[in-house]
């Protein structure tokens, strides 16, 4: 019995939540595996009314559970940053999710908006470190207020958190065994401290996987390549900013945010499933949004809990409804409605 905590969060968040949820229901009754489900509420709703965030009470709460499925965060009434570093960065830290992980995966020729590209030319997966660098959030003001003010935001990489990372990675990509090679994201030519470690980190962990191949490449030649040649990537490792940056564009050369999942893991405690779209305030309430990116993040927590066949099958009813069924996957364009997208998927498991 898998225990899932629930935070539908904001705006779109709880439509597209109980879409996944429908298709895990239909899941579970074709693979036979059983859970339950706790609803979480931290919301901006939930602040504007009692000031509360989630505290090392609610972290506690959580250990117990098995996984974490999570909608969206970000309130436009609550002031930006808040619900973001209050809710989701304080469980990725608190629950040490120190990995990142970001399938960019095109289902559809269709839908992408590089000229000829095929789902094999896209089909790769990056792993972005989730516990340090920039979002450690060290820094000062000096002189505020001033004209001589000065900030200074650190990027903070330890040993320890970029060594786990990087051998998460190539244990990743051995696993996945595609084409075995491991592309290194960073920026050694400018940001001498920091990629110095990472590079070195790298090459020493290499050697310890002789079958994997090893790359390296700028960030800012990645999203070159990107664009360019998105088929010479299979798994790519780099920093938290990097990776949160290059994996929006990620998610558009697949189809879009209505398509991205993400994992945010810790592979000895809770790891937490998103659709790594934001809360869409505008489409709320609507019955519009794109509830797919939940669905496959349901899916990729199923293949994480080890029920690796529920979570391959809603991914093949997913490429399945997108191929044949969908008119766009942008929102109010599906020619079907949230609820009507995630009865497809179900049905078609
Ligand atoms: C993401 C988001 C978050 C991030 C925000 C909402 C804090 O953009 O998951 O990529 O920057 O990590
Ligand atoms: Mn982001």
């Amino acid at each position: 019995m898998y225990k899932i905590a629930v935070i539908g969060g904001d705006g779109t968040g709880p439509e597209v939540v109980r879409e996944g949820l429908k298709v895990m229901q239909a899941a579970s009754k074709k693979f036979g595996f059983k859970y339950e489900t706790k609803d979480f509420d931290f919301t901006g709703q939930r602040y504007l009314k009692t000031g509360k965030l989630v505290d090392d009470g609610d972290i506690e709460e959580l250990k117990k559970y098995n996984a974490i499925y999570l909608g969206a965060v970000g309130d436009p009434k609550v002031k930006p940053g808040i619900i973001e570093t209050g809710v989701l960065l304080k469980l990725r830290f608190a629950l040490d999710q120190y990995i990142n992980l970001r399938p960019v995966k095109l289902y559809s020729s269709t839908y992408c908006p590089l000229k000829d590209k095929k789902p094999e030319d896209i089909d790769f997966v990056v792993v972005r470190e989730n516990s340090e660098g920039l979002y450690k959030g060290m820094g000062e003001f000096q002189k505020k207020g001033t004209k001589d003010e000065v900030a200074i935001q650190i990027s903070y990489n330890t040993r320890g958190g970029v060594e786990r990372c990087i051998r998460y990675a190539f244990e990743y990509t051995r696993k996945r065994n595609k084409r075995k090679k491991l592309t290194l994201c960073g920026k050694t030519n400018v940001l001498t401290y920091a990629w110095d470690l990472w590079e070195r980190t790298f090459n020493e962990v290499a050697k310890e996987y002789p079958d994997v191949t090893t790359d390296y490449a700028h960030v800012d030649a990645t999203t070159m390549w990107f664009v360019k040649n998105p088929d010479w990537f299979d798994v790519i490792v780099t920093d938290n900013m990097f990776g949160d940056i290059i994996t929006d564009l990620g998610a558009m050369i697949q189809g879009g945010m209505g398509i991205a999942a993400g994992g945010n893991i810790n592979p000895q405690g809770v790891s937490m499933f998103e659709p790594i779209g934001g809360s869409a305030p505008k489409y709320t309430g609507k019955n519009v949004i794109n509830p797919l990116a939940a669905i496959c993040a349901a899916g990729m927590m199923l293949e994480n809990l080890g029920e690796v066949k529920a979570g391959k099958a809603i991914e093949d009813a997913v490429i399945k409804i997108v191929a044949a069924k969908l008119k766009s996957l942008a929102a109010g364009k599906m020619g079907y409605s949230t609820q009507e997208v995630g009865d497809l998927v179900a049905a078609n498991l």
